[in-house]
């Protein structure tokens, strides 16, 4: 505390000043032969009493002009603080008041100071992850172009297939970019859900469709398995069947190379439907599986083998789902499979 310096040295200094002064007036009265102790006492009392009264009075005027400004510029920029820590203030000591701004104050700068610093390290990430993402197919569309212009726009054994590849790049560039808009919509909060009612089975069974192509050249077949026909859900549709295609192009992925078998189940959950999608693929090691939904996330296994993905689709479905107040996990076992499950609320 910044109070009780002041008041000790104020202290030790009329100790010193009393004691001078009795000791000029002993010698004195000793040589004028007219020592009295009471006199003495009282001059003491006296001289420390007054001393302590002025010293402590001109210390705390001197202190409190000196640190008036930052007093001031703290309580210009949260009046309303200081007022409410005026009223908590059991003291009326303007210099215990000053001291608790002060804490307050380098407590929030510190809390902000720290907020400040993750920021940086999440951009510096993330600027990191969307140079690297883009940097392959940027790459791969300048080496297709230079073997092109250097004569290979004259071969046709190859300018058709070096333009077809660098349009697959600059597709790749333009998932990412997108995929990337998405993230930052849902992050900024800026998304809004579009409710509406629908049968999700149903919504399945279109994206099951869709995907239907590229299942099979994963020799992947995907089945749905539920005990009821319809399950009616109020929730925005076109971001729900984002959840599906992404999980479900996950399975294809990642799931067994030879005989992949993708089972989407629906079960009745209280007020909820539970959906779940799972492959039998390799699994994924228990250690991955709390960071699979950070964005850029990949485990070794899927970088090793290049399938080609950036690691948003599951950031993303868990902002979907988030958005839903509903809430999504993942559970796998090292050569089983891997089950993605999420809740959606009954209509
Ligand atoms: N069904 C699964 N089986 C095994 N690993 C999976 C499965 N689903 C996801 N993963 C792992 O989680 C990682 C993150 O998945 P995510 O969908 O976010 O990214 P991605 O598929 O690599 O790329 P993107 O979806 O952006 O094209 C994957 O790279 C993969 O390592
Ligand atoms: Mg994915």
């Amino acid at each position: 505390m910044i109070t009780s310096s002041p008041r000790k040295i104020a202290a030790l200094n009329a100790l010193i000043i009393a004691s001078i002064t009795a000791f000029i007036y002993t010698i004195l009265t000793f040589y004028f032969s007219v020592f009295n102790l009471i006199p003495l006492l009282i001059l003491f009392i006296v001289v420390c009493i007054a001393s302590y009264a002025i010293i402590n009075y001109s210390f705390e005027k001197f202190i409190y002009e000196k640190i008036k400004i930052i007093y001031k510029t703290i309580g210009s920029l949260k009046t309303q603080k200081k007022q409410e820590l005026k009223k908590k203030s059991k003291s009326d000591d303007v210099l215990d008041i000053v001291n608790q701004v002060v804490l307050e104050w380098d407590k929030e700068k510190k809390q902000e100071i720290e907020e400040l610093k993750k920021m940086a390290v999440y951009r510096r990430e993330f600027l990191g992850n969307v140079s690297h993402e883009l940097k392959t197919p940027i790459f791969n569309i300048q080496g297709y172009i230079l073997s092109l212009l250097d004569g290979g726009i004259e071969d046709p054994d190859i300018n058709q297939k070096f333009l077809n590849k660098a349009e697959k790049s600059v597709n790749r560039m333009i998932a990412i970019v997108e995929d990337l808009e998405e993230i930052n919509k849902l992050e900024s909060g800026e998304l809004k859900i579009k409710k509406e009612n629908f049968d999700l089975i149903e919504l399945t069974k279109e994206v099951m469709d869709f995907m239907e192509m590229k299942a099979e050249t994963f020799n992947s077949k995907i089945q749905i398995k539920s005990s009821f026909r319809t399950a009616k859900i109020i929730a925005d549709k076109r971001r729900i069947r984002q959840v599906l295609i992404n999980l479900i192009d996950n399975a294809i992925k990642y799931g067994d190379i030879e005989h992949n078998l993708i089972t989407i189940s629906f079960y009745d959950f209280h007020d909820n439907y539970l959906v779940e999608v799972s492959d039998n693929g390799k699994g994924i090691p228990q250690e991955y599986l709390p960071r699979l939904f950070e964005r850029f996330y990949r485990t070794e296994f899927s970088r090793s083998r290049d399938k080609g993905g950036s690691g948003l689709g599951l950031a993303i479905v868990k902002h979907i789902i988030e958005a839903h107040q509903q809430t999504i996990s993942v559970r796998s076992k090292i050569g089983k499979g891997t089950t993605f499950s999420f809740t959606m609320k009954k209509a």
